[in-house]
């Protein structure tokens, strides 16, 4: 196993706290040798260990993340003219996010290189995961979070697990840079964003499972994009599934995000070169990045794939959290509901097999929907003003 730079191809020997290219400050990739390939197999148990062969360190710590649903959405598919749609539902994860999937990996990285403490920056579902599995392995957690601007139910987990929280004065790109020097600076803390590649091995498992589940793979895949290292991280999966022998074709990948936090989509639409964004704004708290660490390696795979990006209103994405949750009974969080949105939108020509990824739960944030138009009934405890609401 070697670290190679995604940029200018630079090689570094098994560095778990090697975070960037020595050269060029470019993120990295974990590679594997053709021999580890050949020895890859194996498969056992569920979740992200079954994959254990293909990732970069045992199972240390665990919460029984990955082996999420992949739910076929058939009334969605029929309206949006998608003869086989399907919903991998992550917030099924045990602290409702994909982030289990990295953090399960990162963390047991922790441990190994002896670090005292962990840290991020994070939108809310980085340091929920963190802080959970922070506290399971015994090590401090350190999160650092826009002020004001982190869904309720992340923040809690933060505040339950005893994370400790700084709260930034700035928006999530200030905290991450913020975290960069923190962790280059005090060795003992050891950085698990997702600019670091070790993490990223563990949230490619969503690919192996798709393909298992589906006997190969989609058509496209349809994400929402926001430090990008989620897209990166499943195509990489892909492409190592197909090497392993086990599907012959890859994916389109469909990299969507919120109109006013898009700089990827906006560097695809435009075709030129990437410019971060100052002041990301949306409802999707989960995705309000403007500078995206992985911005390189989401932009290879859109390419790589022959996919596409885009982006979806506010409007659109609140309105998709609902149609998902009243047509299919899944309740996924306003950053969830992006691919969705984005479907209702768009045609993709050719595709019959389409996964949307749904990346967080709804119970995240529920104040999302204190906008949705609803009608309660307070009653006297009488079957007649019962009566008066079934048939209302
Ligand atoms: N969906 C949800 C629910 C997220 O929390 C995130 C990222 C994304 C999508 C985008 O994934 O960053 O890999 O492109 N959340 C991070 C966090 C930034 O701090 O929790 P990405």
């Amino acid at each position: 196993m070697f670290l190679r730079c995604f940029a200018c191809d630079a090689r570094y020997g098994d560095e778990p706290t090697l975070y960037t290219c020595r050269t060029c400050t470019s993120p990295l990739e974990v590679n594997y040798t053709d021999t580890e390939f050949r020895r890859a197999g194996n498969f056992e148990g569920q979740g992200v260990w079954r994959y254990q062969s293909i990732l970069p360190v045992k199972r240390l710590v665990t919460l029984g993340e990955g082996g999420t649903g992949l739910h076929p959405c058939d009334r969605v598919g029929r309206d949006l003219g998608i003869p086989k749609l399907f919903v991998k539902n992550e917030g099924e994860n045990p602290t409702g996010s994909f982030k289990d999937r990295g953090m399960t990996v990162g963390i047991a990285l922790a441990r190994k290189v002896g670090a005292k403490a962990v840290a991020c920056a994070s939108t809310g579902n980085t340091s929920a995961s963190m802080a959970a599995y922070a506290a399971r392995a015994g090590l401090t957690a350190l999160v650092l979070l826009p002020a004001g601007k982190v869904a309720l139910g992340k923040l809690s987990q933060a505040i339950a697990h005893g994370a400790k929280i700084a709260q930034i004065d700035g928006n999530f790109d200030d905290a991450m840079r913020l975290v960069v020097e923190l962790s280059l600076e005090e060795r003992s803390v050891y950085l698990l964003n997702s600019i670091n590649a070790y993490r990223l091995e563990g949230q490619k498992t969503l690919a192996f499972e798709v393909c298992e589940a589906l006997g190969d793979a989609p058509d496209a895949l349809v994400l929402p994009m926001g430090n990008a290292g989620n897209i990166s991280a499943i195509w990489k999966g892909f492409n190592e599934w197909k090497r392993l022998g086990r599907i012959k074709r890859l994916p389109r990948m469909i990299g969507v995000q919120a109109e006013k936090a898009a700089p990827i989509a906006r560097a695809w639409r435009e075709r030129r070169a990437f410019r971060t964004i100052e002041d990301p704004e949306t409802i999707a708290t989960a995705i309000r990045i403007g500078a995206p660490v992985s911005h390189q390696k989401a932009l290879a795979a859109l390419e790589e794939s022959r996919g596409e990006a885009g982006t979806v209103t506010d409007r659109e994405i609140l309105d998709a959290q609902r149609y998902l949750a009243r047509t299919e009974g899944l309740f996924v969080e306003p950053a969830s509901a992006v691919p969705i949105a984005y479907l209702r939108k768009h045609r993709l020509k050719g595709a019959r097999t389409v996964v949307c990824v749904t990346t967080g739960h709804g119970l995240k944030d529920p104040d999302a929907l204190r906008t949705a138009p609803v009608k309660m009934h307070r009653i006297k405890p009488t079957l007649a003003a019962l009566r008066k609401v079934l048939e209302g």
